[in-house]
């Protein structure tokens, strides 16, 4: 407790005035901050109430539900009941599940007297409508981003970090279920299907940045070829192919992953481990991809992209390069790169790196020049890491 002795029985954290001598009125902050440490300490505990909430909301539809009425749409519990699959939802649990997620802003509420609260959407909810057509949403939606990361099988690793930090060895999620993600969506092809769409979705948003930042560069690439690796079920390199058609684009993936790829012009799907070989091409287009893993198996990869490229080929990497201690833009920029290397620290094998642990990386790779070109409106803060092979000769 931050009780200060000194201070109790002249504050207890009222306002008191000091009689005789002045009006100064005193207060103890000692005991201000006590309270918020109090209040926020609630905040997070029951932080998942928020995102467990927000993942019942899109399972239900209700962001799609009131998005049908267009970008200011306010419905009631009843309203929004009338089109849940369900002849008789509980229409008290839901206004209350509703009022509370508005507390944080997911939904907005009107309070009227005599007539019932009516729910609409936010800027945080509106990122979560599927169905793009109504609603002034976005060209995108972040729904299945949100269902995977709040999937059970996914957050149950959390149960297990001590356990991995007191080990010294070990990632929560190989100790829970016996094998990474990918792995598990092998034997769990809902769940495949879920990583997938929801890699693809944040992907569709993402390579608008991408294509704005180094669309002159993809451009230099035509008649030639470009491999992503590990690409998916394809969403990015479907996107650089319908923009720039005269390059050979191919999507390499899994085996598992590339059975369920749709299919699209001007991509060809191959199959495989990259921890084996990856296609030979002019450039190898990589998202996201070393950041799921430890040093030693980024080594093994990047050596197999540098065996794959030609000698004036080049990898283009989208990964996040985290700003130095302390020199984050903003707090929140810091706090999602944080967000974003317990991810990987729980979820895969991996971790968010530093330009200087990039760096090392490469070079010990066969990469000696790279250059770096942060997406400044990008909000996860990605940069593409372009990286050349040195070759022997060189
Ligand atoms: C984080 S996802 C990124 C997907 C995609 N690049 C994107 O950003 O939307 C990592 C991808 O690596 C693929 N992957 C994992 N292990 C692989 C391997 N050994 N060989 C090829 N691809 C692999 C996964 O199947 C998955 O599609």
């Amino acid at each position: 407790m931050l009780v200060n002795e000194e201070f109790e029985g002249q504050n207890r954290g009222e306002a008191t005035m000091d009689s005789g001598k002045s009006d100064t009125i005193c207060v103890d902050h000692r005991k201000d901050e006590e309270l918020e440490g109090f209040i926020d300490l609630w905040k997070l505990m029951f932080g998942f109430m928020y995102s467990l909430g927000l993942r019942w909301a899109v399972e239900l539809g209700i962001p799609d539900i009131i998005a049908k009425g267009g970008p200011e749409s306010m419905l009631s519990a009843e309203e929004i009941a009338g089109f849940l699959p369900s002849p008789s939802p509980n229409i008290d649990f839901l206004s209350r599940t509703l009022s509370f997620l508005a507390t944080r802003g997911i939904f907005s509420q009107t309070l009227q007297p005599n007539s019932p609260i009516k729910y609409g959407l936010t800027p945080i909810s509106k990122w979560l409508i599927n169905d793009t057509d109504n609603g002034g949403a976005k060209a995108g939606t972040f729904a299945p981003f949100l269902l995977l990361h709040t999937h059970e099988a996914v957050i149950s690793p959390w149960y297990r970090l001590g356990e991995s930090i007191l080990s010294g060895s070990g990632f929560p999620f190989e100790l829970v279920h016996g094998k990474l993600l990918f792995s598990l969506a092998e034997s769990n092809p809902e769940l495949g299907r879920l990583f997938n769409e929801a890699m693809g979705t944040y992907s569709k948003i993402l390579v608008k940045d991408i294509l704005a930042a180094y669309g002159d560069e993809f451009r230099k690439l035509e008649f030639r070829s470009l491999v992503d690796v590990g690409g998916g079920n394809g969403s990015i390199i479907s996107v650089i192919s319908r923009s720039f058609p005269n390059i050979k684009c191919c999507n390499f993936d899994l085996p598992e992953v590339i059975s369920e790829a749709p299919s699209c012009a001007g991509v060809q799907h191959i199959a495989g481990d990259m921890f084996v070989s990856v296609p030979n091409a002019d450039a190898i287009f990589m998202k996201g991809i070393l950041h799921d893993w430890g040093d030693e198996e980024c080594k093994k990869i990047l050596k197999n992209c540098h065996q794959a490229l030609s000698k004036q080929g080049k990898l283009i990497m989208v990964e996040m390069v985290l700003a130095e201690a302390g020199q984050s833009k903003s707090s929140w920029s810091e706090e999602i790169g944080g967000i974003r290397d317990m991810i990987m620290l729980s979820h895969q094998r991996g971790k968010e790196r530093r330009e200087e642990e990039w760096r090392k990386l490469l070079q010990s790779s066969g990469f000696n020049h790279y250059n770096i070109i942060s997406l400044p409106s990008e909000p996860l803060q990605m940069s593409i890491i372009e990286a050349f092979p040195a070759h022997v000769e060189d």
